[in-house]
């Protein structure tokens, strides 16, 4: 019994990844952890088996074995290179990148095929507010292009590759002024490139997956300031899953006054069937913006995502496909943003022209929109102002806290398009919905709420309403 197990431990050992890892830190891993408090927590080697092993297994390199050296000073962009390129070179494989800071004056391209792994397999956080830097585990540091938003991608990453496991730090972005354009920290440009359990600490641009085609971009954490993910010219199942951005970097009122006022968390462009899973943001200008680009506009499936602190929307539709966005278990807050009114938010923003509506839907839209069981709370203005000619549903909804002004706006003001309204709870004693005489058609039926049914129609024939509840 005791031999069988022991035996079983002994094979786990040596074909773990893990072990690996633990092995090549033991034998490169000099300029790694220093805290001996991390260095307790890492699993001790099995007995004797670790020397088994002393060099790579097939397929795995060593980016120390190229020249690396994460020694926070030296410039590791030639070494990396050769490791990637070593890789490249037979059938493939995985470049390790044990713990250490390395810097870079250049950028990086993973070829095809290849993954670099960091030393973290779930993505971490660092709250340098609280003055929790990076200094452990895989931190990789870009140094190029400070100013120059539209320089090359730190890390390019080709077809079938993966960037995993390592924080990015642009560690010359400071903290407590406006924040410094830099070019994409990732740029995902070939078929099922993927990026995951990567924290881009505090980026100015994040994640791009540009003719990525089934992209994959999961377990991400961290503060992007302009843009956090960037989708485009996606003609096959795009995925993104476990997103968390959160302003863990800075909320110094200068820093924060352009994030909140220009950032936008979510970029949509041209993708096909976009999948969207588990993601969520704080303290942007946009959570999720729906734009048309060159090659056109998103349709997709959005299940549990939510933004809070939006301060221009939290959804805004400029485009979308005819099959439409299908946004389900939502939860959005957007927030009147000024320093007035949230005096206790000082060192949140003072910033009084935004609009906070929670979802704007454009003009030039034509596309279905459609939100189930969603959850809006503000304080906000109104929780829609729809133009354009596509339907917008909302069913199954949660709307608290709009009109935070209190001019009586309605929750939802329709200038254009058909709104189907059902089983939706209006928490406010204020209007419910405003139509212009251009809205096409409405249906309001089955919903409930506090206050008298109150829908100002400036002149729509063909609103249909029944079933519902109010005071
Ligand atoms: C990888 O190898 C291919 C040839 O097999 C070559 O065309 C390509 O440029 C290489 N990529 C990198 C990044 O070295
Ligand atoms: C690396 O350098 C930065 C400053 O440039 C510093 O904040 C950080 O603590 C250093 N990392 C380590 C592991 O010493
Ligand atoms: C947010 O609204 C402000 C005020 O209208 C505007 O200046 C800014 O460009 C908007 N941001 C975005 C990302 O649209
Ligand atoms: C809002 O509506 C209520 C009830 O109809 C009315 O008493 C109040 O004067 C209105 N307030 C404004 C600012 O229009």
């Amino acid at each position: 019994m005791e031999r069988t197990l022991l035996s079983l431990l002994l094979v786990v050992a040596i074909v773990s990844p893990a072990h690996a890892f633990r092995n090549h830190y033991r034998q490169h891993g000099r300029h790694a952890f220093t805290s001996s408090a991390i260095d307790d927590m890492i699993p001790k080697p099995l007995s004797t088996t670790n020397s088994i092993r002393g060099s790579p297994m097939p397929g795995e390199y060593v980016v120390t074995d190229y020249g690396a050296v994460g020694d926070n000073s030296t410039d590791n962009t030639a070494a990396f290179a050769k490791a990637l390129a070593a890789a490249n070179d037979t059938a493939g494989g995985i470049v390790f990148v044990p713990p250490g800071s390395y810097r870079f004056t250049g950028q990086l391209v993973i070829p095809t095929a290849v993954t670099l792994q960091g030393s973290f397999t779930t993505v971490p956080s660092h709250d340098a507010k609280a003055g929790h830097y990076p200094v452990d585990g895989t931190v990789l540091i870009p140094l190029a292009d400070r100013n120059n938003e539209a320089g090359k991608p730190f890390i390019t990453v080709g077809r079938d590759s993966t960037l995993a496991g390592v924080v990015i730090w642009h560690v010359e972005q400071g903290r407590f002024e406006p924040p410094v354009p830099y070019p994409f920290a990732v740029a995902l440009v070939d078929e099922n490139a993927a990026v995951k359990d990567v924290e881009i600490l505090n980026s100015w641009n994040g994640i791009s997956a540009v003719a990525a085609h089934r992209h994959y971009i999961a377990r991400i954490q961290g503060q992007p300031i302009n843009i956090g993910v960037y989708i485009d010219e996606t003609y096959d199942i795009g995925r993104i899953e476990d997103v968390h951005f959160n302003p863990w970097w800075s909320s110094d009122v200068n820093f924060m006054y352009w994030q909140t006022t220009f950032g936008r968390s979510f970029v949509m462009g041209r993708s096909d069937w976009e999948y969207v899973f588990n993601t969520f943001s704080f303290a942007y200008a946009i959570g999720y913006h729906f734009v048309e680009t060159s090659t056109g506009s998103m349709n997709g499936n959005f299940l549990g995502i939510g933004t809070d602190y939006a301060c221009n929307a939290s959804v805004q539709v400029d485009a979308s496909q005819l099959a439409g966005l299908l946004i389900t278990n939502g939860e959005f807050t957007a927030f009147h943003n000024t320093l007035e009114q949230h005096p206790q938010r000082l060192d949140l923003i003072a910033f009084d022209a935004c609009d906070n509506t929670q979802v704007v839907v454009g003009k030039d839209n034509t596309g279905p929109v459609n939100f189930v069981d969603c959850s809006f709370w503000g304080p906000a203005n109104h929780i829609a102002r729809l133009a354009g000619n596509g339907v917008t549903t909302f069913n199954s909804c949660e709307f608290n806290g709009w009109d935070y002004l209190n001019t009586n706006q309605s929750a939802i003001y329709a200038s254009g398009g058909t709104l189907i309204v059902q089983g939706t709870n209006f928490n406010e004693n204020k209007p419910q919905v405003e139509l212009e005489a251009t809205v096409d058609k409405v249906i309001f039926l089955g919903n409930v709420g506090v206050g008298s049914e109150n829908i100002i129609n400036h002149g729509v024939k063909q609103v249909q309403s029944g079933f519902n509840a109010f005071d």
